[in-house]
């Protein structure tokens, strides 16, 4: 069975809506709000998208949000991703957000969050994508800015489902952090964390026994961990696995290497997505379709991918199932 990566439906659970920012709007809204880049022009700002490792990244990804100043710049930048996602076959999409990225510059946390839930109420009327939010805790901070940051989202606690944790990972353990994630579910927040994209296993069994997380983000490097693969089989805890992001990011050297056919083999409950599309070179469904040729998945792997994207979502249990019968519908004979 031949499967269309673009027209599958699926959800984006592994995507940055910062790291959406594309070239030409980075300097569009730059240039607008009157802010000076290290970079003349986009062909100069590109040049440097060559990435050693996820520092390498974090670097130029923090550097283009300097462009980021308005309600106006978060709604557009969110409304840009929504229609390239609806582009790639998504009917939902859960969020993140790092404010404490925008903070740091002197924005309000008013101000990001009213401009990303403008362009949210307007997404599954104009796209057909149903959406929700999480706020990711940036892990190179103390932990009591990630308190403080807590604190300013309780007011918007109806617009946010869940919190996260990403940033820096190697030397920033989700330890350092379980006083504000136990803070965070006694507030009603869902919890997931980046852990195992450059970290250890051992981090990957910090965030599910101290953070306490619903998914795994990332976590490509469970696989060096035997009894931590057992255990993830045995949970079926999800992981949002982002392959273009980990060849651009050198967490693994050629699509070949990559070990999610491998993940998918032990019987882990793996999703794909795109992370900083922007930066990375594909959407969620180009992402599909690198894992589809790199690594030789069938028909049947990429619809498993797909299902699992929507069963490891945090939407109702009706919901899913209509995304699931939807997917059958695509393996239907015509
Ligand atoms: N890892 C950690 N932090 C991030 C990432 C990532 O892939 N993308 C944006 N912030
Ligand atoms: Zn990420």
């Amino acid at each position: 069975m031949t499967i269309d990566p673009r027209t599958l439906p699926k959800a984006e659970l592994h995507i940055h809506i910062e790291g959406t920012f594309e070239p030409a709007q980075i300097f569009q809204f730059a240039q607008r709000n009157n802010v000076k880049l290290a970079y003349p022009n986009v062909a100069a700002l590109e040049e440097a998208y060559k990435f050693t490792d996820l520092q390498s990244f974090l670097n130029l990804y923090y550097a283009a949000m300097a462009a980021l100043r308005t309600e106006r710049d978060f709604e557009e930048l969110t409304i840009a991703y929504l229609q390239r996602a609806k582009a790639q076959g998504v009917r939902h999409a859960e969020i993140f957000f790092d404010p404490q990225a925008h903070l740091e510059r002197g924005l309000s946390f008013d101000t990001v969050i009213n401009g990303l839930w403008a362009a949210l109420q307007r997404s599954s009327g104009e796209f057909g994508i149903t959406t929700a939010l999480i706020m990711c805790f940036l892990r190179d901070q103390p932990e009591s800015s990630a308190m403080q940051t807590l604190e300013l989202a309780l007011p918007h606690r109806d617009k946010i489902i869940g919190v996260g944790l990403d940033s820096a990972e190697l030397g920033n353990p989700p330890s350092k952090f379980q006083a504000v994630f136990d803070r965070a579910r006694a507030a009603g927040f869902l919890t997931v964390a980046h852990a195992g994209e450059e970290g250890p296993p051992e981090y990957v069994w910090q965030a599910l026994e101290l953070l306490k997380v619903s998914r795994v983000d990332h976590g490509v490097r469970s696989m060096e961990d035997p009894l931590l693969v057992k255990h993830l089989a045995q949970t079926q805890i999800p992981l949002t696995v982002c392959p273009l992001s980990n060849v651009r990011l050198r967490v693994v050297d050629r699509m070949a290497d990559h070990p999610l056919k491998r993940m998918m083999e032990a019987g882990l409950c793996c999703t794909v997505n795109s992370d900083d599309p922007a930066y990375f070179g594909g959407y969620v469904a180009d992402n599909f379709s690198a894992v589809q040729q790199g690594l030789q998945l069938t028909g049947d792997d990429l619809m498993q991918l797909a299902r699992n994207s929507f069963t490891s979502s945090f939407i109702d249990d009706l919901s899913k199932q209509h995304y699931l019968d939807e997917i059958d519908g695509v393996a239907a004979p015509t």
